[in-house]
């Protein structure tokens, strides 16, 4: 059923189920045209419902039989769901039998057939596309499965659990059984049956128990499995000593799919992966895929925990298994990384990726609380509220605890409701239980409000400093802007991580009135009321403050400082973060300050001299100076604008970069020259940070030798290109030349696709390159019309179909937006054309339009003349048609 039918499903309607499916036996005849599905269960009526009909859940599937207790019964199919009445009031047998058509299914929900295999998908709402079930997390069963198909074309035969028999069968088949014997519920079920090749490896954990870990791949990909199993032996330990959770299966299986909707699933003991996640060698992979795949593989892991072991009630709940994985996967990446620059560098990019979606998603038609109130469709609600912003609620009651505490808050959420499907108010009651007397603890009602109010707080900050008493006082206050349903909210609880720097530089001791001894040199004040004060005495001089250290909470904080205060602040703050945060407020300030008067930027003498202390600073990272020296993205900067002309920011941007390619040319030799040679390849994060670094430099050689056509940097680039040893240092020198227009570009994207044109992940980033160039006249948006036509182009494969599209209207604004409307008109074909093959697919594109309302004209108009042409269109999927009626409202 493609077209939309749902109603709106509530939170606040949630009930029990009428049943409780206990045990499900499974079987599989698969047939890529007809599969024969087998669903045998034993269902227990709840005693809370007595009497309820059976309503299961189905889609896209043929019945052909049902028996109750081996009898068959009358039934009627209704709505999509198969009405059963008149139920035994003990326990009973369910048998279901219906077929499906695996090829035929291009959304890669449900049973589904990639490059000839089969491969299942069931979160959110999949299983229902397999067989009739009560497809919703709370009704946990053990499953048993069978799978029979032909063995020369799918010898490999999985499921989750235990394999507990295998063996042939007449007509060329074979069959498997597998056994899982922890109660799941049904979203975590997968099968596979493909022809792939396997690495694995035997573990012996601390409780000195064996595993076996498997990595399934098709045949040509088995170099590329390293990595992830590093990164998956590496999580199992982080796991252990961390938290004290260990693996609970004898096998944990990973199996890479290319056609996969989203990054990664996390079905029991069989992860299925899209394989831009798993597979990654130095020839093929750069430095960000290597870290993409260590936190990917991690986050699948760690929802063995969090996820499986403890589910969720309802998908209104969704953030209680992703806030809390993502946190998770970030501690974790953060601890790989190692040192405490390194794990800074780990946290200023994820607040980059959480302020490029999640701020303007909460500032937009699709503002959500992280506990969302209601949805038409939940795949609409995988969004980085739930995650990212989820993960910062995690992160703030961490913070509110402690490290120890957060510990203590962990165990006692597992001794609690292991093997339950929970809810967010649960775990956050658990974490204050563990911590009586905890700043969370005293204040729990109202910290969460953060899971039911949309929006992004701001934090205004005013101090003052009284030489005369020594005394400096911090005023406070807090807002929240109105969101969809939401016109008004209550303060939130905000721990603001704090410490104050004096103008030579030095981290003040923080003694707060009334408190008997100082806190150190960094402290964390709770916000809680819409207006506090602090005061901190015995301070020598007047100080800068350095507030939200590390990003303590997912606000926006608007501070009054001077650029001399944003200087200070860039060269001497402890907080690496702030550090970051200050150059970033220096480059945004002069940003606005030109897309609100001319135009054009002219960068500042004092800009160039502090950004080329960072840049050539002795002690400084690599990586960090990497950070600091990129400028905020046209994205970030939109969102400081009530009025969006994304060309005009587009320009601003670009002069800003050219006078700082011109301004910085010597630090940039000297950068690159001292960061371009690191040996052999190893993704640690030092050597990453070093290319990076050189990467950046060479981008900026580039662009200022394309603009003055001086040949040398240019040339250089282009020996670079092909004498690299690795991805990341060839990809780095060919978007060089692609972002600089350099003449030299087309010669090296040809060369660079006849090289890996049987590698799909490369050829993905070939295409999406090209689709994220710096539009210059328009040529951007024409090449990208151009490659639509690439035979290597199809939008049947989500990955490719992203390496365009996405890249053009999410990540390309200045060659989405134009004056012509084009690429609205294009967006708008796209969003229609994709929905008729792949809804959630269509509906990602779609969100591309939700900050239509705030761009200048002549962009709104054509913009929402583009919407109203999806809108009107009878046979939308549920999923776009929820985008675009929010964004329309
Ligand atoms: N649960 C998966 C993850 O976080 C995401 C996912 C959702 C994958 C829905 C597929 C479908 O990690
Ligand atoms: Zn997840």
């Amino acid at each position: 059923m493609r077209e939309g039918t749902a109603t709106l499903i509530r939170r606040e309607d949630y009930t029990q189920p009428s049943h409780w499916i206990r045990t499900v036996d499974l079987s599989f005849d698969l047939d890529p045209a007809k599969t024969l599905v087998i669903n045998k269960m034993t269902v227990e009526p709840n005693p809370e419902q007595p009497g309820a009909p059976l309503r299961l859940d189905g889609e896209d599937i043929n019945l052909t039989r049902v028996l109750v207790d081996g009898e068959p019964v009358s039934f009627r199919v209704e709505n999509q769901q198969l009405v059963l009445e008149n139920l035994p009031s003990q326990a009973f047998g369910l048998e279901i039998r219906t077929t499906c058509a695996p090829e035929k299914n291009t959304q890669l929900s449900g049973l589904y057939t990639s490059s000839g295999g089969f491969f299942t998908q069931c979160e959110a709402l999949g299983f229902r596309r397999i067989t009739y079930f009560l497809d919703r997390p709370d009704v946990m069963a053990t499953y048993k499965v069978t799978l029979k198909a032909d063995k020369v074309r799918f010898p490999v035969l999985l499921s989750n659990g235990n394999l507990v028999e295998e063996g042939s069968l007449d007509g060329g088949k074979h069959y498997a059984v597998w056994e899982d014997p922890h109660p799941k519920p049904s979203y975590l079920f997968a099968l596979v049956a493909a022809n792939l090749v396997r690495r694995e490896q035997r573990v012996r954990t601390r409780l000195g128990h064996e595993h076996l870990l498997q990595i399934y791949v098709r045949a040509g990909d088995l170099d590329k499995t390293e990595h992830a199993m590093n990164s998956l032996i590496a999580s199992i330990a982080w796991d252990e000593h961390t938290y004290g959770l260990s693996l609970d299966l004898e096998r944990f299986m990973i199996v890479a799919v290319s056609d996969f909707n989203m990054g990664a699933m996390e079905n029991k003991g069989l992860n299925i992966f899209n394989t831009k996640f798993v597979l990654a060698n130095p020839a093929t992979a750069t430095d960000v895929d290597f870290g993409n795949v260590e936190s990917v593989v991690a986050h699948e892991y760690f929802h063995n925990w969090t996820g499986n072991r403890v589910t969720c009630r309802d998908w209104f709940q969704l953030s209680l298994k992703e806030g809390l994985t993502v946190f998770r996967d970030q501690q974790f990446s953060q601890d790989m990384a190692g040192s405490p620059s390194a794990r800074a560098v780990k946290r200023i990019e994820d607040v980059r990726t959480l302020r490029q979606l999640q701020f303007p998603e909460d500032a937009g038609p699709m503002a959500h609380p992280v506990r969302p109130d209601s949805y038409l469709a939940i795949d609409n609600f995988y969004t980085a509220t739930v995650y990212e912003k989820g993960a910062e609620l995690v992160r703030m009651m961490h913070t509110l605890v402690g490290e120890q505490g957060f510990r203590a808050g962990m165990k006692l959420y597992f001794e609690r409701h292991d093997g339950q499907a929970a809810t967010c108010d649960q775990f956050a009651q658990a974490i204050a239980d563990a911590n009586p007397g905890s700043e969370l603890a005293q204040r729990l009602d109202a910290f969460k409000r953060w899971y039911s109010q949309a929006g992004t707080p701001r934090v205004q900050a005013h101090g003052e400093y009284n030489a005369e008493h020594r005394q400096y006082t911090l005023r406070l206050t807090q807002t929240c802007p109105a969101t969809p349903g939401q016109p008004s909210k209550q303060p939130f609880v905000i721990p603001v991580a704090m410490g104050l720097v004096a103008a030579d530089g030095r981290n003040l001791e923080l003694h707060l009135e009334g408190e008997a001894l100082p806190r150190g040199k960094n402290t964390v004040l709770v916000l809680s009321e819409a207006e506090q004060v602090f005061t901190f005495v015995h301070v020598p001089a007047e100080p800068v403050p350095s507030l939200m250290r590390g990003f303590s909470a997912p606000v926006v904080l608007e501070t009054e400082l001077g650029d001399d205060a944003l200087f200070t602040l860039l060269q001497h703050d402890h907080d690496p973060f702030n550090r970051w945060e200050a150059a970033q407020k220096l480059a945004l300030r002069r940003l606005l300050r030109a897309v609100r008067t001319t135009g054009q930027t002219e960068v500042d003498e004092h800009f160039v001299v502090a950004l080329r202390a960072v840049l050539r600073h002795p002690e400084l990272d690599a990586a960090f100076k990497e950070l600091v020296l990129t400028l905020p993205s046209e994205g970030y900067v939109a969102e400081h604008l009530e009025v969006v002309d994304p060309q005009r920011i587009h320009a601003a941007r670009e002069t800003m970069k050219l006078q700082l390619a011109h301004a910085l040319h010597d630090d940039w030799v000297w950068a690159y020259e001292q960061h371009a040679d690191n040996g052999g390849y190893s993704p640690d994060a030092t050597s990453m940070g070093r290319r990076a670094l050189a990467n950046l430099a060479l981008g900026m050689l580039c662009l200022d030798g394309a603009t003055r056509h001086n040949p040398v940097w240019v040339g250089r680039t282009l020996q670079r290109f092909k004498d690299a040893t690795n991805m990341t240092d060839r990809f780095g020198a060919l978007a060089a030349l692609v972002n600089s227009h350099a003449e030299l570009a087309d010669q090296a994207l040809e060369r660079f696709h006849a090289q890996y044109k049987d590698e799909a992940l490369v050829i993905d980033k070939w295409f999406s390159l090209q689709a994220m160039a710096p539009e210059k006249d328009g040529q951007v948006f024409a090449r990208i019309k151009a490659l639509m036509q690439h035979p290597d182009f199809t939008l049947r494969t989500p990955n490719r179909a992203r390496s365009l599209l996405m890249a053009l209207c999410q990540s390309n604004p200045a060659a989405f937006h134009r004056a012509d409307a084009a690429g609205y008109v294009f967006w708008a074909d796209r969003v229609i054309e994709i929905d008729g093959i792949n809804p959630q697919l269509a509906s990602r594109l779609a969100r591309a339009m939700d900050h239509w309302r705030r761009l200048a004209e002549p962009y709104r108009s054509a913009a929402q003349e583009a919407l109203k042409r999806v809108a009107a269109k009878t046979d939308l999927s549920d999923d776009v048609r929820e985008i675009i009626t929010r964004a329309l409202q």
